[in-house]
């Protein structure tokens, strides 16, 4: 059983500690479910970890054909564009492991609307949604510098506790493009735009990022410290905050180096 902090000497070291236990995690899965749900994040910092999955001992522990993958988010970019967070893995862990397009459950950001291929991703999840267990065996999280987690930014409506509360101020409440829905608490995936550039993102919802047996919470680097600190230690405030909504569940586990820990201890 892993704690709720995991701290290694450096990025490398991460990338190993990690890959090692979503294999653990997926092996579980398998042999209680006869398969594992596995979502996966973007962004740079889980590169190494896909990579590692994909090699010895990982690509031969986990029997790869009973894993379904899904994503946490993903950039409103065609699957070749070097932002997608698709391409990402597919070409550091889907290639390598020879995964079948069948096991892949990708946002299809290409899309000409982000609330289209939201909605698409929001009937997947629900299909999938049962009774008898969470909807993913294993949810992967990065962590921004402003402690967003996929694409819940800070000042997202979808941030907001339930109750009617002032709209407007949320960063993806400039919804130009028809059919990007208000938040609704029942939803699983959702349109929203990246505040800084205004660029649409596919997302899922708290509901759904919540909604996992486990969650590794994977991150690196000095410039995540504050991130770590606030979201670990911080006064609650999840609408500045994303990342402190992983306090609503015992089922997170964080793993960063030591750099990024740097705030916590003392
Ligand atoms: C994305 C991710 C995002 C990411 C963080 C950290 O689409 O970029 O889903 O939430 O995990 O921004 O990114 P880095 O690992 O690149 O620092």
């Amino acid at each position: 059983m892993a704690r709720l902090l995991n701290v290694t000497p450096d990025a490398a070291t991460l990338a190993g500690a990690t890959a090692e236990r979503i294999a653990t995690l997926l092996r579980h899965a398998i042999e209680r479910h006869g398969q594992a749900r596995l979502c996966l994040t973007g962004g740079e910092t889980p590169r190494e970890t896909y990579q590692t999955l994909a090699r010895p001992p990982c690509a031969t522990d986990v029997p790869w054909a009973q894993v379904e993958f899904f994503w946490g988010d993903e950039r409103h970019v065609p699957p070749d564009h070097p932002d997608s967070n698709f391409g990402m893995a597919r070409e550091a862990l889907l290639r390598p492991l020879a995964i079948a397009d069948r096991q892949q459950q990708r946002m299809r950001a290409e899309l000409p609307s982000a609330a289209a291929a939201a909605a698409e991703y929001d009937t997947l999840l629900r299909e999938r949604a049962a009774r008898d267990r969470p909807l993913f065996d294993v949810m992967l999280l990065g962590l921004g510098a402003d402690a967003h987690i996929a694409s819940l930014f800070p000042g997202s409506d979808w941030l907001r506790g339930p109750g009617p509360g002032p709209r407007g101020t949320g960063s993806d409440n400039a919804r130009p493009e028809v059919g990007a829905d208000a938040p609704r608490p029942s939803s699983l995936a959702a349109a929203v735009r990246k505040p800084d550039d205004g660029r649409w993102r596919i997302t899922l919802t708290p509901a759904a990022l919540l909604d996992a047996a486990a969650i590794l919470v994977i991150t690196a680097g000095a410039q995540k410290a504050d991130a770590v600190f606030a979201a670990l230690r911080g006064a609650a405030d999840p609408f500045r905050w994303p990342a402190q909504l992983l306090r609503e569940t015992e089922a997170v586990e964080w793993w960063m180096d030591r750099e990024a820990a740097r705030l916590l201890s003392g």
